[in-house]
């Protein structure tokens, strides 16, 4: 059975593919480092190195003509970054300020990924996407815009079904919490208007008899070395690329004094003669017009003795003056060791990024957890090329933007078993 990987990056989700002996056997990826580390992942495949609107009738004609039946499943994850909600809050206020709001050219990326669809007829297409995508507008033609899931059911709705829906993949076995947007469509001669196909889930927060539960932290990496943020500590010498970023002392002073669970911007009192642990703690509300910003008023130093809390802060370049950090409440966050890991994105290197601190030890993870974390690790995959490792920028986007495969192994079980 033939797959066609459109937006493939590296190769992550097809791994979810090959597990069920579905050959992915055409890619398309705009960047040069990503389509190589997925050759050389996937070197049975065919890969198309570039923009798809400039490739797509390359990929119709190659298809056709080297395959006589269409392919079993297309697999299309087109980029997220113009969908995610944190350029929500600019574009309403644009919008109410009477500015047209400019539109993500990438979003529109959909589009070149139908027309393949529509040529190729594929038994199943694979969308994935962030929850966002389903509120996402596209222009269509000069002047118009659609929404991109009518979008897909305008072209795509007299041959196929199925509808969107949210999944977080933790409820898959995946040991992370990750909502993503799935729609997954069968060909059908007589589409049904309701049907949404998605697997049932294989875990849950609490076991039951249909489900195990979810794979927490502890389970998938309280086994590993333990690492610590500081020179001299924070590189394993046994295991490849379980090592972490350096954190300077004032930030190695915040993190270590955080609980699991919590931010470092909630820090109380460390003055052993005070340790008041009422300081008030630090939210977000919405402002009038509906955008949710950070409190600007959570104090930096103890409201009971007044000594500094060991909590994020900056430096003002003209009096000194020490201030509370400009953040949200999920920056500088640990995780629970008892919970999945919270969603791992490109940026899980930043200890200032969203939960992105260790369940207990005072460092981010690294990079060889986050590839148990996105159950890269439970297949076969490498980033040495040619006897050298691929750079860690390069390994970090391709973990953080990818779809764990283990959702994918999911899916793929589903639709190979489907009986209408
Ligand atoms: C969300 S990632 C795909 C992840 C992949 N399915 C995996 O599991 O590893 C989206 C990919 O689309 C690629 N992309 C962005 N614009 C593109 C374009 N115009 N043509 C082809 N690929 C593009 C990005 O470089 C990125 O690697």
């Amino acid at each position: 059975m033939n797959a066609i990987s459109l937006f493939s990056s590296s190769g992550i989700g097809d791994l979810g593919l090959k597990a069920k002996n579905i050959r992915t056997v055409i890619a398309c990826e705009l960047l040069a480092d990503r389509m190589r580390l997925f050759s050389h992942n996937h070197p049975e495949a065919t890969t198309f190195n570039g923009d798809i609107w400039k490739l797509k009738n390359h990929i119709v004609e190659y298809y056709k003509t080297t395959y006589n039946e269409p392919p079993f499943v297309i697999l299309a994850t087109p980029p997220c970054q113009g969908m995610s909600s944190n350029g929500m809050g600019t574009m309403l206020r644009n919008f109410r300020n009477g500015i047209r709001p400019k539109f993500d050219e990438r979003n529109r990326l959909i589009i070149p990924a139908v027309d393949v669809i529509k040529e190729l007829r594929p038994q199943w297409v694979i969308f994935e996407n962030v929850p966002n995508m389903i509120n996402t507008l596209i222009q269509d033609g000069d002047d118009s815009l659609i929404n991109i899931i009518d979008y897909i059911h305008r072209e795509l709705g007299d041959s196929y079904e199925g509808n969107p829906t949210v999944v977080d993949v933790a409820d898959y076995g995946v040991p992370q919490h990750r909502k993503r947007l799935i729609t997954i469509l069968r060909r059908t001669s007589n589409p049904s208007k309701q049907v949404v196909h998605i697997p049932h889930p294989t875990h849950g927060k609490d076991s039951s008899i249909f489900v195990e539960p979810w794979v927490t932290l502890r389970s998938a990496i309280s086994n590993l070395p333990p690492l610590s943020a500081e020179k001299g500590k924070n590189i394993c010498k046994t295991l490849p690329l379980h090592r972490v970023p350096l954190l300077d002392d004032k930030k190695l002073f915040w993190v270590h004094n955080t609980p699991e669970g919590q931010t470092a911007l909630n820090n109380q009192c460390i003055n052993p003669k005070c340790r008041y642990q009422g300081n008030r703690i630090h939210g977000a509300k919405h402002d009038v017009d509906g955008i949710n910003k950070a409190n600007t008023d959570t104090p930096l130093y103890c409201e009971k003795c007044g000594e500094l809390l060991p909590r994020p802060y900056t430096i003002d370049k003209t009096t000194g003056e020490k201030r509370f950090m400009k953040a949200f409440t999920s920056a500088y966050k640990r995780m629970s060791w008892d919970e999945p890991a919270s969603t791992l994105t490109q940026n899980f290197q930043y200890a200032c990024s969203d939960n992105k601190l260790h369940p207990s030890q005072d460092r981010v993870l690294s990079i060889y957890e986050a590839l148990i974390l996105q159950t890269i690790s439970k297949y076969d995959y490498s980033f040495v090329i040619d006897g050298k490792c691929v750079p860690e920028g390069l390994i970090r986007d391709t973990i953080g933007e990818s779809v764990p495969p283990l959702l994918i192994e999911r899916i793929v079980e589903y639709i190979i078993n489907y009986k209408p």
